[in-house]
């Protein structure tokens, strides 16, 4: 091996060790801008590295290289523009976009591979290995099934199950097809063959998201960024680059574990997402509040603060409306509050609140919440019984009875059990649902106040009524 190649790949080791030694300092919020930093810093190295090995091999066309800096700059512009101009609350449709672009990519690597050998003349059999055909497919499968998400996500499609009869003989099929297809291309040198296990892998991506609604879909975006990584590794097999190799398998791994930790979370089997459809409940029974007749109390801020002012102990559960009404730098403000006036303040946190994994833990830290105020559920739930309020801030489908019995979407979730709590605070805007789409049954439970408002304007007013209290 000569110096130059040595040289290459300690770099690249270098890499590696940025890319773990990052993720690392991203298991605490208090490291984890650092952990950002140093991962970029190895990304930085990883491109330069090997812009100077295609320099130094001199085999980048004019026109590759025009296509290379052009596509560059494009994609960093783009990425820069939509990281920063992005609103909190669309980060999870950005997120999957970003996997959809990396699976497309690395599918691309593949493809383009597969072509130009062809092309060159050098026969594609004998050189079509497994990690080719894996990156084609699972490459292909990220990228259709993450715009779907993306789309759900977004509403730009409905975010309940959209299941067809014989949706899972389809995705069935569709596997068997790009299977037998990959298993011929190790025997037949066949561009056909590419295009049917590229449409064939597409199609599954479609037809793996489209069924999965509402309150699962924290699963299948932790699924398809685990594939992202897996495919950005298969590329780097396809083309020999370790630094591309080490950058997929840590995202593949993580991803993975994320995806466990996500069904462990909503009691979902994993065999179950591929077969797609799942978890969608028998029929999904629409509860209506009470079973249509219970009566629904509201609040106003006056009695809601005095309620929380003279409580020893309140447990604040944030979901997806505080993240819409950005209000966590008020509900930070009004935990301060209380806690200065002698009141044991928590925050629940459910795993799949809000839209992204861990989407509650970044929304309060970005208001500076001190992190051991943030419970996990199974840490939390043991102490609604101890808690004189429950203030539950924009959530809804986390708080919900209705996972605790059958034939609802949300059956078997386990849920924060708010209604142990003495009394319970809602915050929300109306009688709407949530993400799910199913009613909520705590809404009707006695020991519940509605105090309809935008989260944040209620925080503002909660805050306001509880200092005039206080003095
Ligand atoms: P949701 O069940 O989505 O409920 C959020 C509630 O917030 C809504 O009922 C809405 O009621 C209220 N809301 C919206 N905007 C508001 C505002 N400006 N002020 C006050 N309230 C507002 O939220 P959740 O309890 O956090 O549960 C998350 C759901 O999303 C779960 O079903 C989960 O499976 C799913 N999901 C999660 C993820 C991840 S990875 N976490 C990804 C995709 C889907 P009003 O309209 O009446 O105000």
């Amino acid at each position: 091996m000569s110096t130059f190649t040595t040289n290459i790949q300690l770099a690249y080791i270098l890499v590696a060790a940025c890319f773990v030694v990052g993720l690392h300092l991203m298991n605490s919020p208090a490291t984890a801008r650092r952990g950002n930093q140093v991962s970029t810093v190895g990304m930085a190295i990883a491109v330069i590295a090997t812009l100077v090995l295609l320099i130094h091999d001199g085999t980048v066309t004019a026109v590759g290289w025009t296509v290379l800096i052009v596509g560059a700059l494009l994609g960093a512009a783009a990425g820069l523009w939509s990281a920063r101009t992005v609103q909190m609350t669309a980060m999870p449709q950005l997120v999957s976009m970003f996997n959809a672009v990396g699976g497309g990519a690395a599918a691309l690597v593949a493809v383009h591979d597969y072509i130009s050998l062809e092309a060159s003349g050098t026969s594609v059999l004998g050189t079509t290995t497994v990690t080719t055909v894996l990156d084609v497919i699972i490459g292909s499968v990220t990228f259709s099934g993450s715009i779907v998400a993306a789309g759900k996500l977004q509403g730009v499609i409905t975010g309940q199950p959209v299941i067809f009869r014989g949706g899972r003989m389809a995705n069935l099929a569709l596997a068997v097809i790009a299977l037998g297809t990959a298993v011929f291309m190790f025997t037949t040198a066949s561009l056909p063959a590419l295009l049917i296990l590229v449409l064939a892998s597409l199609a599954f991506g479609v037809m793996m998201v489209l069924p999965i609604g509402g309150a699962d879909m924290p699963v299948v975006i932790s699924l398809l960024n685990a594939c992202t990584g897996t495919a950005v590794a298969m590329a780097g097999f396809v083309i020999g680059n370790w630094a591309l190799i080490v950058a997929g398998a840590l995202v593949g791994a993580s991803g993975g574990i994320l995806t466990k930790l996500m069904a462990d979370a909503m009691n979902r089997s994993l065999g179950n997402i591929v077969a797609g459809g799942f978890g969608t409940g028998d029929a999904v029974t629409a509860v209506g509040p009470g079973g249509g007749n219970a009566s629904i109390r509201s609040i106003a801020a006056d009695d809601a603060a005095i309620q929380l002012a003279y409580a020893s102990k309140v447990i604040v559960v944030p979901g997806y409306g505080l993240a819409a009404a950005q209000a966590q730098h008020g509900v930070a403000e009004l935990a301060t509050l209380l806690e200065g006036h002698g009141v044991e303040m928590t925050y629940a946190i459910h795993p799949v609140a809000g839209r992204m994994p861990g989407h509650m833990n970044v929304l309060l830290a970005e208001a500076n919440v001190p992190y051991p105020l943030l419970k996990e559920m199974e840490e939390v739930n043991p102490e609604f019984g101890r808690a004189d309020v429950a203030l539950v801030i924009g959530a809804n489908d986390v708080t919900n009875p209705a996972a605790r019995r059958p034939g609802t979407a949300i059956s078997g979730m386990p849920i924060l059990d708010v209604d142990q709590a003495k009394s319970i605070i809602v915050v929300k805007r109306s009688m709407g649902t949530g993400y799910a789409g199913i009613d909520n049954e705590l809404y009707t439970n006695p020991k519940t106040s509605m105090y309809f408002s935008d989260a944040k304007k209620a925080v503002a007013e909660l805050t306001a009524a509880v200092k005039t209290l206080v003095g």
